[in-house]
């Protein structure tokens, strides 16, 4: 679905971001990438939705090269994008102009439209909100709003840039959940976080560091074995438990355990 192949990137100040990355992500498939501030996320998000073209190497996705600019519209109805700051992304007066703008430039017919932006909306949980004007909305409201946006598009593929980070506890478990629907139902899902709690649920993940990838694999097997420091975030105490349980041999890698429910599980199974 997204094939990138050795790709670097430098923005115009000379900033290396990416230096030469290489992944395939499959169709349907929910991968993470984690990594310390400034180590190239949303450099590299931003190239698979077209935002930013490759320095060096490629990426292409689902056959359309995001090099070709004939592409790229193409590309972004496919790869729909939330950003870590949504204050960058609101167009319309109303929130609902807002989540329909993208619908109405598809063409699609005015029932359609009011389709999806009332299920988009109820999927945040803001339609309560529908006739406000984003700019009075608290951070978090407007992360949702801009959740509704990419959802009512209806993409193939959703890039999440650490979308939890301004939601409170309830807000981002109801959307975590809608993710995990989102990819029950075959959506591609790429999702930027530093909360290991959230890449438990991906099939993949992806660690970078200074622009590169430096672990690409199943997220309980590379959290075994990686540090704190190498995550570049404190881990919950669990993670640190757990560890102390492998470093003393009372369980293995394959099963370390990531939640409370694991640990117990661990400690005194069921049966
Ligand atoms: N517009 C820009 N101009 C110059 N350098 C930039 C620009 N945007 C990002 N950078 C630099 O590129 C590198 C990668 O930044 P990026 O925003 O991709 O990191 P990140 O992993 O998303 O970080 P964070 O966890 O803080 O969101 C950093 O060194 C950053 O300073
Ligand atoms: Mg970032």
């Amino acid at each position: 679905m997204i094939n990138i192949e050795n790709l670097s990137y430098s923005y115009p100040d000379g900033t290396l971001a990416l230096d030469s990355i290489s992944l395939n992500i499959l169709k349907g498939e929910f991968v993470t990438i984690a990594g310390k501030n400034g180590c190239g996320k949303s450099t590299l998000l931003r190239h698979i939705n077209g935002l930013l073209q490759p320095g060096q190497g490629s990426v292409v996705v689902k056959g359309m090269d995001t090099c070709d600019l004939s592409n790229l519209q193409d590309i972004r109805r496919t790869a729909g994008m939330i950003f870590q700051d949504p204050q960058s992304q609101f167009i319309g007066m109303t929130v609902e102009e807002d989540i329909a703008f993208g619908p109405e430039n598809l063409g699609l017919s005015s029932s359609e439209i009011n389709r999806r932006v009332t299920e988009a909306l109820e999927s945040v949980g803001m339609s309560g909100h529908r006739h406000n004007t984003p700019r009075t909305l608290s951070g978090g409201q407007k992360q949702k709003v801009a959740l509704a946006s990419v959802l009512a598009m209806e993409p193939e593929i959703i890039l999440f840039d650490e979308v939890t980070s301004m939601l409170d506890f309830s807000s981002r478990s109801d959307i975590l959940d809608l993710i995990k629907q989102l990819h029950k139902t075959g959506t591609t899902i790429i999702y930027v976080t530093h909360l290991l709690e959230e890449l438990v649920h991906a099939d993949r993940l992806v660690l970078m560091e200074k622009g590169r990838v430096v672990q690409n694999g199943c997220p309980r097997e590379i959290i075994s074995k990686i540090s704190s420091e190498d995550f570049g975030f404190d881990f919950p105490p669990i993670i640190e438990l757990s560890k102390k349980l492998l470093d003393a041999r009372i369980i293995d890698e394959t099963s370390f355990p990531l939640s409370k429910d694991e640990l117990l599980e661990a400690i005194c199974p069921s049966k």
